[in-house]
């Protein structure tokens, strides 16, 4: 029994039913500060020293004064235009956020509600359900395909047509698969469903170097909504800073469910030095695509199974029990993720990818404890 349940007072405050019925999401974050931590998939080396600098050089008031976002989103725009953008983009089509978290929370409460449904793959990143839940949408969640994972792609544009979902969620690369959806095909969906919002969580298109920017045109596809965090590339994770890029009526409507402060003057701070460093983000993304490269040879030629596509992560099924393996490498130091829990993929660990020496050091560790 839920133990929240446990003597209720029948003269309690009650929640909405949506509340009650729900689990909210909860990770494993407490104490791993002093590990290797290849758990969440974060920046294993820390963000660039222009943004510690710019942190240190924060002055008094910009702690005792709400934050100001002035520039800030030209500053964005300034970022992805360095990276290739087929049309110009304003300012108006940048939304702000403490983290993509809050901004899928906040797409969830902007254009989710009851008798709506979310369409989106299975399995994929765990926030969407919650949020979906928390609206009292239907959810449908449609299987990756194949000891490949491939995307569902019939079957979701069969979705999209029979069952008219009010957003359709799609990872790309998909956490925790890998799994890559083309620009095109993103496009080419977009098109096919101009009621359905098409949020494209992009958190780790660095590591595929494809993104559906590049060729998005927010007037032609205005239900097209790409999101963007500087937590895994540029190691912002503990500072929290998130973005959506897409048509400016979109991002409006999304903007107006978030309080005016949300993010903190810290990470403003660290968002402009950061946005600013983009060679520290591209030499960091190089050292992990050496590094996954390396750790793909390890699999193959020691015949370990395992599944490595897009993203700054793969999957490994152990010989022995996954939950055991997660918890011996603990006791290294070593923080990794079993899948338990997680349709087909429930036996697997995911590993996040650092430099070739951090995967080094898994490597060996892993190999010694995965013996039957
Ligand atoms: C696919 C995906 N989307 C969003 C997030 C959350 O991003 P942020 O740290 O910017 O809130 C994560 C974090 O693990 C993720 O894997």
């Amino acid at each position: 029994m839920d133990p929240t349940k446990k003597n209720l007072n029948p003269f309690r405050p009650i929640p909405r039913i949506e509340i009650e019925n729900m689990r909210g999401y909860t990770a494993p974050l407490e104490g791993r500060r002093d590990m290797l931590r290849l758990d969440f998939n974060e920046n294993t080396l820390g963000p660039s020293p222009k943004v510690i600098k710019a942190l240190k050089d924060i002055p008094n008031n910009h702690i005792s004064i709400y934050p100001e976002y002035c520039g800030l989103k030209e500053a964005v725009i300034e970022n992805l235009t360095k990276r290739g953008l087929a049309a110009p983009i304003e300012a108006s089509q940048i939304g702000l956020f403490n983290g993509v978290d809050a901004a899928i929370n906040a797409i969830f409460h902007s254009y989710g509600e009851k008798g709506k449904k979310m369409l989106t793959t299975n399995p994929t990143f765990g926030y969407y359900t919650p949020c979906a839940q928390m609206q009292g949408m239907e959810i449908i969640a449609i299987p990756y395909e194949g000891t490949k994972f491939n995307f569902p792609l019939e079957k979701i544009k069969a979705e999209l047509i029979n069952q008219s979902p009010g957003i359709l969620i799609i990872c790309n690369p998909n956490n925790p698969t890998g799994t890559i959806l083309s620009a095109k095909k993103i496009l080419e969906i977009a098109e096919m469903s101009p009621k359905t919002l098409i949020v494209v969580d992009e958190l780790y298109e660095a590591f595929l170097g494809e993104s559906a920017l590049p060729n998005a045109d927010f007037q032609k596809t205005p239900n097209l909504l790409i999101l963007r965090s500087l937590a895994k590339t540029a190691g912002l994770a503990g500072l929290r800073f998130g973005f959506t890029i897409g048509n400016e009526e979109v991002v409006n409507r999304i903007g107006r469910v978030t309080g005016p402060y949300d993010i903190n003057s810290f990470a403003v701070t660290a968002a402009f030095a950061a946005l600013e460093d983009q060679e520290y983000i591209d030499h960091y993304v190089d050292q992990v695509l050496d590094a996954r490269d390396w750790i793909q040879e390890q699999l193959l030629i020691n015949d370990v199974k395992h599944h490595l596509q897009g993203g700054n992560y793969f999957l490994i099924w152990p010989k022995r029990n996954a939950t055991e393996i997660e918890n011996e490498l603990r006791k290294e130091g070593i923080l990794i993720r079993s899948m338990k829990g997680k349709d087909l993929i429930g036996a697997s660990l995911r590993i996040s990818i650092g430099t070739k020496t951090q995967m080094q050091k898994f490597w060996n560790v892993f190999m010694s404890l995965d013996k039957t």
